[in-house]
């Protein structure tokens, strides 16, 4: 579209190159020798003075543009705008007094005149468009200045929205040429890849979103609602406020946008929501354009008790100024642009009046706009002829306010950072000059760009402050805050309430005296808008922290760690000591106690049965000593496993191990022992054979002994070298403490259960051998039995205490010592009390002995 719109202006500049050029090799599409540059269309000034070095200069002297024609059966007719801003006027006027000043300067470029051309954007992109592109152009088709040498033009002053200049820092930027916008805030431009000629007098919007930001926080306003202009300084502000509210207990209770084409219907809408939230704060990034005739629709509506927040762009808007204004936007509070002080502004504005222009459209729609009459009888107007008596007065503020000008001093500073890069760019001495090989710009052909040069690095003083631009072409971030007071014809003023200076370290920026401010509804304590207590509205879902992490306020965007050994409570408010878990006398270890009490006495009274009826076959047959023996060890194993039971101590820890692994290797060594002695007993085949020679009592304890020894070694190693010691596990459950014996070595653990577990084997081996065996009472078939329900229950041991967190795997070991025991108890004594207990007929020598 742009370039589409681009094209029939610049025609005019393209005939005009290649006619000047004789050796083109291009043939022109309409050659005609005599006028070759026609301008497509035109579009008239506001207002023009010639000068040596001409500055342009872009308003929005109307509100609004009406629809364009879109009928193209005729030649278009020129855009219609509407709604006269008288605002925008006095910028014109300001713009043209600073000129003015400067040209009677002795002092400020004296032999130079600078001239200007001022046009009028309608506050429109499309029509800021087409002001730049007439700003650029001459004015007829004689004054073509663009086509010879360097441009007259040396920079633009405007535009006023955001939206409408960064359609005009677009067009301008092929041509270098420099601007300066007086009111552009939009964040947007701070990229310079994307606006490289672009320079302000206004803070970027990053500083008022942050003040905002801070005003909302310092009022305890967490439930606001926001609501913006359809325009990139909507957008990059309610952007810009959000990401500053992110970590701030302020919540957006909505937003919503007032469209571009002004729609009662969306904006009833947006009312109801208004009236209907509970955030009774609301901030509106918008300007006088959209919001006359909202704020006309709100105030039909009759809502009171709305707190407004306004942002620059409309916080000294003086349309809004007048008493029936009052009882709905009172005590609307916002950062206002910094004030100046113009001395002769007063008096320059004071000499326009019809008589002096009458040929000057504008002035006409200044008069109709404050005195409701038309000036001459040409105008199509229905209003009533002029007097010829009316006199501007402080009253028509609209266009007379000038003991605080904001914009206006913006724009009275943005020509004269013109004026003063153009003098020092004239006091450039040849040959130390900033360009190429130390060259001066030629002061009768002076390129924009040169002049940009100048205007990034001038710093001046007008009244005492200092004017410069950054890198970026932003400008010293301050703001007044201004309050919306009843003044004392009931109208609305404007009060100074405080100050926003950027400069300032984090923290320290904002000053604000409360007690000066007066709030909506004519209060003077703050207005609450906030979530209340009760009431389910609210920006966040609470959720519980996770588990470990607490936070003791409700509405807390944070969660703290617990520190070690700490674990959150139910409710995630506190942290408290972390449960510490061992194998206890809970259930589960009283059940175990338990057994193992009853294995150790089961074994006991099997002990005494056997010493009561020693002198009986059976119990001598059997190897009386050795039964006993595995009787003895047998209660030693069970009593073990109580060893596992309780709060781990070193102690308990270091005996854990090696005295349940001693006991069952005595045990399996006797069992083994008895093995060996039956397999020798039955393969000797004469009485008196070698064999039992070398199995005789002694040598039987012997092997017991030395059997046992081997794990007595093993365990020894163990505890010199890396005994086991009570570990506090939080890996397993991060909730939990849980006490256990940590086995020290985990080879030295293996080697112990791999050493019972080969005795284990090894009598299951023999035992095997001899369960074929002649005799009734043969006793390997209990052995190999035996051996075999050993061996299932530590096979079962090995995963299972592998899988088992902390006190469980004690509970597992502990388990299984007590089923491999009663294992070996059952399998070994219990066929023999039978016989002795209830069958002592049986208890004989034949008998055993079989035929
Ligand atoms: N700071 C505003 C901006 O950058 C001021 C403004 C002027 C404005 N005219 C406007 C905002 C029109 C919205 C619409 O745009």
């Amino acid at each position: 579209m742009t370039l589409l719109t681009l094209f029939p202006l610049l025609y005019c500049v393209f005939v005009l190159t290649i006619t000047y050029n004789p050796v083109t090799s291009f043939t022109s599409p309409t050659p005609s020798p005599a006028k070759v540059c026609t301008l497509q269309n035109s579009f008239q000034p506001a207002f023009v003075a010639r000068g040596d070095y001409v500055i342009g200069g872009i308003f929005p002297l109307h509100y609004n543009q009406e629809m364009p024609d879109l009928n193209c059966t005729y030649r278009p007719p020129p855009v219609n705008c509407n709604g006269f801003d008288p605002r925008a006027f006095r910028w014109v006027q300001t713009m043209r007094l600073a000129v003015e000043e400067i040209n009677q300067s002795t002092e400020l470029l004296p032999n130079y005149t600078l001239g200007y051309k001022i046009f009028d954007s309608c506050a429109y992109p499309l029509t800021g468009q087409r002001a730049a592109m007439a700003v650029l152009n001459g004015l007829n088709e004689d004054d073509t200045p663009l086509c010879s040498g360097a441009s007259p033009l040396l920079a633009v002053i405007g535009e006023s929205g955001s939206a409408q200049s960064i359609v005009v820092s677009r067009i301008l930027q092929p041509f270098r040429i420099p601007m300066i916008s007086y009111f552009s805030s939009c964040a947007c431009f701070s990229d310079r890849r994307k606006y490289p000629t672009f320079f302000r007098v206004i803070p970027n919007d990053d500083y008022q979103v942050t003040a905002i930001a801070q005003l909302l926080v310092r009022f305890n306003w967490t439930w606001v609602g926001l609501v913006r202009g359809d325009h990139e300084y909507g957008r990059f502000a309610v952007q810009g406020l959000l990401r500053e509210l992110q970590d701030t207990k302020v919540c957006v209770a909505y937003q919503e946008m007032i469209p571009l084409l002004y729609n009662r219907q969306r904006a009833l809408e947006i009312i109801e929501v208004m009236r209907s939230s509970l955030a009774k704060v609301v901030v509106v990034f918008s300007a006088e354009g959209e919001m006359t005739p909202f704020l006309r629709d709100y105030m039909i509506q009759n809502i009171t008790g709305i707190q407004w927040v306004a942002s620059e762009a409309w916080v000294t808007a003086s349309v809004f100024t007048g008493s029936e204004y009052y009882p709905y936007m009172g005590g609307t509070i916002g950062f206002g642009i910094r004030k100046g002080h113009i001395s002769r502004l007063s008096d320059y504005l004071q000499t326009v009046n019809p008589q002096m222009y009458p040929n000057n459209l504008l002035v006409k729609e200044l008069w109709e706009a404050l005195y409701g009459c038309k000036p001459s009888l040409s105008s199509s107007t229905q209003l009533p002829l002029c007097t010829g008596q009316e006199s501007l007065l402080e009253q028509h503020s609209a266009y007379m306010n000038t003991s605080s000008p904001r914009v206006a001093y913006n724009v009275y500073k943005a020509v004269y950072a013109i004026a003063h890069s153009l003098h020092n760019l004239l006091l450039c001495q040849p040959g130390s000059g900033p360009f190429q090989n130390n060259s001066c710009a030629q002061s009768n052909n002076i390129h924009p760009w040169q002049l940009q040069y100048y205007l990034q690095e001038v710093t001046f003083n007008i009244a005492g402050e200092e004017v410069n631009f950054d890198l970026k072409g932003d400008s010293i971030p301050y703001y007044d805050i201004i309050n919306w007071q009843r003044g004392t014809g009931g109208n609305i003023e404007f009060v100074n309430v405080g100050l926003f200076d950027g400069t300032k370290p984090a923290g320290e920026e904002l000053v604000i005296q409360e007690d000066r401010i007066i709030w909506a509804g004519h209060q003077s304590e703050v207005p609450v808008s906030a979530v209340r207590r009760g009431e389910p509205v609210c920006c966040f879902d609470c959720v519980p922290c996770d588990s470990g992490k607490i936070s003791n306020q409700t509405n807390s965007i944070e969660c703290t760690f617990c520190p070690e050994d700490f674990w959150s409570n139910k409710d995630r408010t506190a942290c408290i000591p972390k449960e510490v878990e061992f194998l206890a006398y809970d259930s589960l270890g009283i059940a175990l106690t338990v057994i193992s009490v009853v294995g150790a006495c089961l074994t006991m009274a099997v002990f005494a049965v056997f010493f009561h009826h020693r002198n009986t076959a059976i119990v001598r047959v059997n190897n009386s000593e050795l039964s006993f023996f595995i009787l003895f060890a047998l209660t030693l194993c069970f009593l073990c496993s109580l060893m596992f039971i309780g709060e781990p101590t070193p102690w308990s820890c270091m005996l854990r191990h090696t005295a349940f692994s001693i006991t069952f290797s005595l045990c399996i060594s006797c069992i083994l022992g008895k093995t060996l002695v039956v397999l020798a007993a039955f393969t000797a085949t004469r009485p008196g054979d070698n064999i039992m020679k070398w199995l005789g009592p002694k040598q039987q304890r012997f092997i017991i002994f030395s059997c046992t020894l081997v794990q007595v070694v093993i365990c020894a190693a163990w505890l010199i070298d890396a005994p086991p010691f009570p570990s506090r596990n939080t890996q397993y459950e991060r909730s939990k403490i849980i006490l256990e014996c940590s086995v020290g070595s985990s080879l030295a653990f293996w080697c112990v259960l791999g050493y019972i577990g080969l005795q284990a084997c090894l009598s299951f081996v023999l035992a095997f051998l001899a369960r074929k065996l002649p005799g009734n009472f043969n006793e390997a078939k209990f052995i190999t039995f035996s051996m075999l329900i050993f061996s299932a229950v530590w096979l079962a041991f090995i995963p299972a205490y592998i899988s088992s967190p902390g006190n469980y795997a004690d509970a597992v070991e502990s388990f299984a010592i007590l089923a491999s025991s009663f294992g070996l108890l059952f399998c070994l004594f219990a066929p023999k009390c039978y016989i002795i207990l209830l069958k002592p007929e049986k208890n004989t020598k034949q008998h055993l002995m079989g035929k």
